[in-house]
């Protein structure tokens, strides 16, 4: 596929020769900013925005031509619904939408006006952000393995090669396009999380993650101190991961990259990652009906790397380390059973009660390495457990964590972000679930709250930094398309990280 650029211009709407000029419009409104073509049209914008066709609700889409009337070919109208509705997401899905329809039309190119950021209770930078993301995440699809000339051809034919991104008289520009500047790096690097997630396991390895590990390394000058290969981990002494890794034929890796920026008095974050490139469930293997979606079990492991492509390209201030623990989990003759007792990084044992709870099992050796690094905080993504997706649905991700004022940033900057979270508790009550008779811990709760079971597993690996666990397991993917997303991983976990990185506060001290 070739890429969407992104352009950015200042230029009246009315005076616009776009392809298609595209406008967002509240249910029985007509934008400030289409006021002018709308004169220029004798009134036409006016009369389509509330007509039988188009009355400017949620996500509805209306295009006519404008017959030579407007130097603009066509004029696009997409609703937002009632204003008195508006959330900010749904300008990001409206932006995706409007892309979507425009390269489904095989349209070349969409113009998109930028609406008045007051209109929106917004500011130009946030409006002209969310509608770049929105639109680079509306139009990414996932068709890598076709062969057949005459589907290829008719995906070429629907590829949307530009979009723009307008701002008119009034609108702060430098803002504007400071906006679109942040937009298109975070839709860029969240699709190519999404490439790294829908890749299947036969063709994206925990080896080959580590070499898109090394290749964003080299591109962004990264420390790059990953241990790969099973004679390495295992002398590293990752006993957690070898002991997932133990079924597969596939070497393990941990990826470790470091991004600095440059300033030693900078807060240092550790992102870590799940990486299972596929969960058949081990010796406690899965049901064989939905297996195929557990190539999405590497999910928390894209993001890292996504996160670390965007804060390169944002040149974030902050000090990055970027950990990501990549295994199979299979089933053999050498596999590790229910039963075993594996000894970790840290030193600490777990007693392995149910081979398919492995993402807690590597991810112990993922955060004892992040804490042994002293970082002023610890932020983990996970596809860990099914029960989150019973509690929270793919809407919200589970939000576990030991520090209330970075379960706090965290939770806003997925209001903000539109990658959502929402709070499980973290009682000490909880702890109960996770003890064992024989070692430290046991990897399997007590048949309840099983996504605070697997957090209480993790906590124990973190050594009392401040951390928030992200239970994705819900978000990571969808079965099914929404708008604005195509079926299969949705990169989350790019953009919720690297809002909290840019907003970052100094953690308030807690009494431990
Ligand atoms: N990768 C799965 C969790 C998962 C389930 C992700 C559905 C996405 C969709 C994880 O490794 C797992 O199998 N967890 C078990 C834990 C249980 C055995 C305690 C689960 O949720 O059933
Ligand atoms: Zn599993
Ligand atoms: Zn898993």
């Amino acid at each position: 596929m070739t890429e969407t650029k992104v352009h950015f211009r200042k230029e009246e709407p009315e005076k616009s020769e776009a392809e298609t000029l595209a406008f967002f419009v509240f249910e029985g409104e007509v934008p400030g900013a289409a006021r002018g073509i709308d004169a220029k049209l004798g009134g036409e914008v006016k009369k389509h925005a509330d007509s039988d066709k188009f009355k400017g609700k949620g996500l509805e889409v209306f295009v006519h031509h404008t017959l030579g009337k407007s130097s603009a070919k066509r004029v696009m109208l997409i609703g937002l619904g009632k204003k008195e509705e508006f959330f900010f997401d749904q300008l990001r899905r409206a932006a995706a939408i409007g892309a979507i329809y425009a390269r489904d039309s095989t349209f070349k190119s969409a113009v998109f006006v930028l609406p008045n950021p007051s209109e929106l209770k917004s500011d130009a930078r946030s409006v002209a952000r969310g509608i770049v993301e929105g639109a680079l995440l509306g139009v990414y699809r996932y068709a890598e393995f076709k062969t057949e000339q005459k589907e290829i051809d008719e995906l070429k034919e629907k590829e949307l090669k530009e979009i723009t991104i307008i701002a008119s008289n009034g609108i702060n520009e430098k803002e504007a396009e400071e906006g679109k500047r942040i937009g298109e790096i975070l839709g860029r690097s969240a699709n190519y999380t999404r490439d790294l997630a829908n890749a299947p396991s036969n063709i994206l390895t925990p080896r080959g993650l580590a070499e898109k590990a090394a290749e964003l390394a080299k591109m962004h000058g990264l420390k790059n101190s990953s241990i790969v290969g099973k004679e390495a981990c295992k002398k590293a002494g990752f006993g957690a991961l070898m002991a997932v890794n133990s079924g597969s034929d596939q070497d393990p890796a941990m990826i470790v990259l470091e991004y600095s920026c440059g300033k030693k008095d900078a807060p240092t974050i550790a992102v870590v990652g799940k990486g299972i490139n596929f969960d058949s469930g081990g010796i406690s293997i899965k049901p064989s009906k939905g297996m195929e979606l557990m190539k999405h079990d590497k999910s928390g492991a894209s993001a890292v790397l996504g996160i670390m492509d965007a804060a390169s390209h944002l040149k974030l201030d902050v000090n990055l380390i970027g950990i990501a623990a990549c295994t199979e989990n299979m089933p053999s003759g050498s596999a590790y059973k229910p039963g075993d007792v594996v000894k970790t990084y840290s030193g600490k044992t777990i007693e392995i009660l149910n081979t398919d709870a492995e993402g807690r099992v590597i991810l112990s050796d993922a955060l004892a390495l992040a804490a042994s690094k002293k970082p002023d905080a610890i932020i983990d993504m996970a596809t860990l457990t099914g029960a989150v997706v019973i509690a929270l649905g793919s809407i919200v991700s589970g939000e576990m964590g030991n520090n209330k004022d970075l379960l706090k940033q965290i939770f806003e900057a997925g209001e903000k972000s539109g990658e959502r979270t929402w709070e499980l508790p973290m009682y000490a009550d909880y702890n109960e679930h996770v003890k064992s008779t024989i070692a430290d811990v046991k990897n399997v709760g007590i048949g309840e709250a099983g996504p605070i079971s697997g957090a209480k597993l993790l906590e124990k690996f973190i050594e009392k930094v401040p951390w928030v666990h992200l239970d994705i397991a819900g978000t990571a993917y969808y079965e099914k398309e929404k708008p604005g997303f195509c079926l299969g991983a949705t990169g989350y976990g790019v953009r919720i990280v690297i809002q909290t990185l840019m907003d970052w506060k100094e953690l308030k001290k807690e009494k431990k």
